[in-house]
């Protein structure tokens, strides 16, 4: 059997048209890709509700996409909400009960659920109910609220932060992994093309280099680039445009940005290369710690430039030769 090819619903976006609508659409993550839809497929042949299923990356990388993508293949409702705006477990009951049956309900940064309101969600992912208890004391009494049954998708950039019972109540976890230069040169093009105009793939592959494997971050440059070459070029985008473009933009040759050179800098000047630990290290940055963990650290460690130790982040060889060779020109990030 086919999957069926029904539209995600429309999520906001910064440049409307430019998320993905179809699996179709969504480029790279096969892995990911194929096994999701596998289940999907399994649970409409039975249907039944889809697994819950915890998707893990880095920011930018396709994990709210992905839910409705999720939604719109099983051709169910969609409702998003997110960790930190659920406050009290009374927010979740509220949100649970009012469900319509088999709802894709998407929960963001779902590490940062307060520990009450994740508590409410293990009986809801298990059993599909929730026990309230009415009165204190000898007067207690619970109620089993029964819940209509639906999928829950969680999105984390840390998996480590969930606690056990909450992550062994998902059937499904898929890891989201950076994206290859090529796979961001098809993303960009597409992406163009939606926006109207014509990017070459010389240009485009430029851009995908400097894109911190991110699809997120690519559209943000093209849209740069685009701006840039209005201005500058008639419009006209060629590859030398866009590194004059993203030097304007502060990227360098590595895709990395200041706040990444000023991470390497600052290990390297001020704690002799490290290892540093990651709360003195934003401290002295003035960056909040989740920054340095979810947003700049996950890159720096995939191109080696870092590395994570016991007693804290250091930078490898690679990373002292590329501080080395900018410490002079490169002071004023
Ligand atoms: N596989 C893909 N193919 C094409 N475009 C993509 C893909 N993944 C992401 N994008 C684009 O990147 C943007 C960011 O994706 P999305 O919002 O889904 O990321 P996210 O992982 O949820 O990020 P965050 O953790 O910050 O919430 C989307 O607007 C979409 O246009
Ligand atoms: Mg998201």
């Amino acid at each position: 059997m086919d999957l069926p090819d029904l539209p995600s619903p429309e999520l906001p976006d910064a440049a409307p048209g430019i998320r993905p609508r179809t699996f179709d659409e969504y480029i790279g993550q096969e892995t990911v890709l194929a096994g999701l839809k596998i289940s999907i497929e399994a649970a409409l042949i039975r249907e039944e509700c889809l697994d819950h299923v915890l998707l893990h990356g880095p920011p930018g990388l396709g994990k709210t996409t992905l839910a409705g993508l999720i939604a719109g293949a099983m051709g169910v409702p969609f409702l998003t909400t997110s960790g930190p705006v659920l406050e009290k477990g009374g927010d979740l009951v509220g949100i649970l009960s009012r469900l319509a049956p088999r709802t894709v309900l998407f929960v963001d940064e779902i590490h940062r659920l307060p520990r009450p309101v994740e508590e409410v969600l293990y009986g809801a992912m298990e059993d599909f109910a929730i026990d309230v208890v009415f009165d204190r004391g000898p007067a207690a009494r619970t109620f089993r609220h029964v819940l209509p049954p639906f999928t829950l998708v969680g999105a984390t950039t840390r998996a480590g932060l969930l606690s056990a019972p909450l992550r062994d109540r998902f059937g499904i976890f898929q890891d989201l992994d950076f994206y290859r230069p090529d796979e961001l040169v098809r993303i960009l093009l597409r992406s163009a093309s939606v926006l109207g105009f014509f990017l070459p793939e010389e240009a485009a592959l430029e851009i995908g280099c400097r894109s911190r494997g991110t699809p997120r971050i690519a559209n943000r440059l093209l849209r740069r680039v685009r701006d840039y070459a209005q201005v500058k070029a008639g419009g006209e985008v060629t590859r030398n445009l866009v590194l004059e473009a993203l030097t304007v933009e502060g990227i360098d040759d590595l895709g990395l940005n200041r706040i990444d050179r000023k991470v390497l800098h600052t290990i390297g000047t001020v704690y002799n290369g490290g290892p540093v630990g990651v709360d003195a290290l934003a401290a002295t940055l003035q960056i909040e710690v989740d920054t340095i963990i979810d947003v700049v650290e996950p890159y720096l460690l995939k191109e080696g430039l870092l590395a994570r130790t016991p007693s804290g982040r250091r930078l490898t060889e690679f990373g002292l030769k590329r501080i080395s060779g900018t410490l002079f020109q490169e002071n004023r990030f």
